[in-house]
């Protein structure tokens, strides 16, 4: 039985300072992980790291071999941060470079490797994936989010659990997290998107939602939550209903 969680940069990262990483964070949530890593894969968002440079180089619009370089540097540089919090939590954790096992196409995901992260899983290790650039085979090169990445594999995976965190409580409309998104509600909430303080170059909540959306129309739920507080992380592994559920319409 499989979980995906995601961390999202803003939670990791200060998403308005380049390469502002927040360690308390990434210490505290690899804490409340290590009780609960059977059939856990872990994506994290790209934070300052990456849609920071991502923007400076024009990507995804422009090609650029030096901005693709660069990008994938600097996410590279975050994923390891996180996999050595985690090992030094007590995790057995391995990178994963999306670059190296994603192929997209039009921007979305065309194939990707999933069998080496499987035996991963059934080995007890936790597979840490995240946001990163990928070869696009109709545009050259583009860019997959670390909520993208949630969506294939939870589809791919069949996972039970699904849970996002990000730093606000959830879907928020008037200040407060909504209980639930679908197809339907969509079009009453588009005027409760704003744009917050981080760069963000995959659509920001709004982006998020349309992702998770699609795996709710493939039949599976997932939360969106406030990682930033502490025992959330917790409380999603273990099905909580935190946050804002994305689901399918009735
Ligand atoms: N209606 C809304 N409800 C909640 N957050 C919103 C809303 N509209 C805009 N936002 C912004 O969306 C941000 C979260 O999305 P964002 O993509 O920046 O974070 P993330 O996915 O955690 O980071 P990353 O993409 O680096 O993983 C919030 O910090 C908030 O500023
Ligand atoms: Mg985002």
């Amino acid at each position: 039985m499989f979980k995906v969680l995601k961390i999202g940069g803003s939670t990791i990262t200060d998403k308005a300072k380049a390469d502002c990483v927040r360690d308390e964070e990434i210490e505290r949530i690899a804490g409340e992980i290590l009780d609960q890593t059977s059939g856990l894969v872990l994506v994290h968002g790209a934070g300052s790291f990456g849609h920071i440079p991502a923007k400076k180089y024009g990507l995804p619009g422009k090609f650029s071999p030096e901005g693709l370089r660069i990008t994938h540097a600097s996410v590279v540089e975050l994923n390891r941060i996180v996999v050595e919090a985690l090992t030094e939590a007590g995790v057995d954790a391995l990178p994963v470079h999306p670059l190296s096992c994603v192929l997209l196409k039009d921007g979305r995901i065309e194939k990707m490797e999933v069998d080496f992260i499987k035996e991963m899983v059934a080995g007890g290790i936790l597979p840490v994936l995240h946001g990163d650039v990928a070869m696009d085979s109709s545009r050259r090169a583009g860019i997959v989010s670390g909520d993208q990445l949630v969506s294939y594999l939870a589809k791919a995976l069949d996972a039970q659990t699904v849970a996002l965190g990000t730093d606000v409580d959830g879907v928020l409309c008037s200040g407060a997290p909504l209980k639930e998104v679908t197809r339907k509600t969509l079009p009453d909430i588009e005027s409760c998107f704003t744009q917050g303080p981080g760069t963000d170059v995959t659509g920001g909540m709004r982006g998020k939602i349309l992702e998770l959306l699609e795996l709710a129309d493939a039949g599976t739920t997932s939360l969106i939550f406030n990682a930033r507080k502490a025992g959330m992380v917790k409380k999603a592994l273990s099905g909580d209903a935190i946050g804002t559920l994305i689901r399918r319409s009735d």
